[in-house]
């Protein structure tokens, strides 16, 4: 263990690491997937509990997942080894790895499909099928895609092929690239789109959506909701931080690092909901329209914009990148694992997760045509495959980071390797970790479960 360097790879400086991270963090959990949790939960409430646990659960716990990444310097399964045996903790702490690989297997599977859509749309718009398009027509065109499965799989298909050819790569070889320039891209349209919503009629009521606090429509699943939430969208809680974290330059200080992250992160998926919200009201739109509510909406503002196909097109090319940056760090914690224990080559390694992934994903095709009907615990195979991985297994591998971290960590160690200079942080932090994000944590999966 304690060695200063990986066997996979570095990050060649430290805005490297925070592209690379934001890369993972941003995707469709911020443009697909916040505002349409936020429209089906209430707005401005569920806005309140989702800011309120980035703050106390999810940056303590990203602080604490990225250093024992870094210290371990090695997939999060043998990290978590590692670092248990130099605490003399039990071995059974590679659980938190082992659960993290299942779960980025599970997520990678859903992942790629709603993906597709984004690369399905791309197409349309560039097409120009989206031209001053009617509500109605909108709304059909999302549907008639979703009742396609062969459509459906060849998009799901394209983007998995694309996920896994990276990862196969190593992340120094093209990813970085990329998204050093298709990040601040990203920004500049979603800065449009807002730009355009701000000029809308809806937009007072989208922004009073958003926030205003009706705690009445608050309920104990939307909690469960917006937890587990926090934890998707920062990519927390499966080792994929973690994994980031073991590829990290040694003398960054990681506290300011995530800091940076989870602001950009956290900004991206406001401004996403600004620019969609106030699309909704001024069409006469349901808030609460599902995971369809991006990819109704959007297009019609886009269809009304000069240039809306330029636009438009760049917007789901950029979607479909931001997908594309979150979903290598899906494979990455078990692809980098294979590697280490079989000594097999990252193509292989990379192959086997992508296609196993791939045949899952059918689940999630299917889920929206010819298995519609068809539910476990009263959820379809997706949206079932969504809560079990984001609202249970991520606060669940969250919590057994921050407990490690917190309680069996060596704590000079651990204080070397955060970064937190000021030593009242430094305790505010140790004190979240030990006590206030696991109690809420537990206590919203209690309840949340119950
Ligand atoms: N954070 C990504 C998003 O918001 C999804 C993601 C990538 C993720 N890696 C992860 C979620 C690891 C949980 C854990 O789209």
């Amino acid at each position: 263990m304690s060695s200063n360097t990986s066997m996979h790879g570095h990050w060649k400086s430290r805005w490297l690491f925070i592209l690379a991270a934001t890369g993972s963090a941003v995707g469709l959990g911020n443009i697909w997937k916040f505002p349409y949790i936020t429209g089906e939960n209430g707005g401005g409430a569920f806005v309140l509990v989702y800011l309120l646990c980035i703050s106390i659960i999810g940056i303590p716990v990203m602080i604490a997942e990225v250093s024992l990444g870094r210290m371990g310097r090695q997939s999060p399964i043998n990290t978590m080894k590692a670092l248990a045996k130099a605490s003399n903790a039990s071995p059974n702490w590679a659980i938190i790895g082992w659960m993290g690989a299942l779960a980025g297997f599970l997520i990678l599977s859903f992942y790629s499909v709603i993906a597709g859509w984004a690369l399905s749309y791309t197409v349309d718009m560039a097409n120009g099928d989206f031209v001053k398009i009617s509500v109605e027509d909108s709304g059909s065109i999302f549907t008639s895609l979703l009742a396609n499965p062969i459509q459906l799989t060849i998009w799901h298909t394209v983007f998995m092929v694309l996920t896994i050819a990276i990862v196969a790569r190593g992340v120094n070889a093209g990813l970085e690239k990329a998204i050093k320039f298709l990040m601040p891209v990203l920004f500049i349209l979603l800065f449009i789109l807002f730009g355009y919503a701000l000029s809308s009629d809806g937009f007072t009521q989208g922004f009073n959506f958003m926030f205003s606090f009706d705690f009445n429509k608050l309920t104990t699943e939307s909690i469960m909701v917006a937890m587990g939430h926090a934890f998707f969208t920062l990519s927390l809680g499966l080792g994929a931080i973690m994994a980031y974290g073991a590829y990290m330059p040694e003398n960054t200080s990681i506290a300011k690092t995530v800091v940076i992250v989870a602001f950009l992160d956290t900004a991206v998926a406001i401004m996403a909901g600004l620019a969609i919200f106030p699309i909704v009201f001024a069409n006469g739109l349901e808030p609460s329209a599902g995971p369809g509510l991006l990819f109704q909406t959007l297009p019609i503002a886009f269809g009304q914009m000069s240039g809306g196909i330029i636009f438009g097109t760049m917007f789901f090319v950029l979607v479909s990148f931001a997908a594309l940056s979150s979903a290598i760090s899906l494979a990455e914690p078990i692809v980098a694992w294979m590697v280490e224990r079989f000594n097999m080559s990252r193509n292989k390694a990379a192959a086997i997760i992508g296609i196993s992934a791939w045949t899952l994903g059918m689940a999630t095709v299917f889920s929206f045509n010819i298995w519609s009907d068809v539910k476990l615990f009263d959820k379809t195979p997706f949206d079932f495959l969504d809560f079990l991985t984001t609202n249970i297994i991520l606060p669940l591998g969250g919590l057994c980071i921050a407990l490690f971290t917190g309680w069996t960590m060596s704590q000079t160690k651990i204080k070397n390797e955060v970064g937190i200079d000021y030593p009242l942080l430094y305790k505010l932090w140790l004190f979240t970790l030990r006590f206030l994000a696991p109690i809420a944590i537990v206590a919203v999966l209690i309840k949340g479960l119950i």
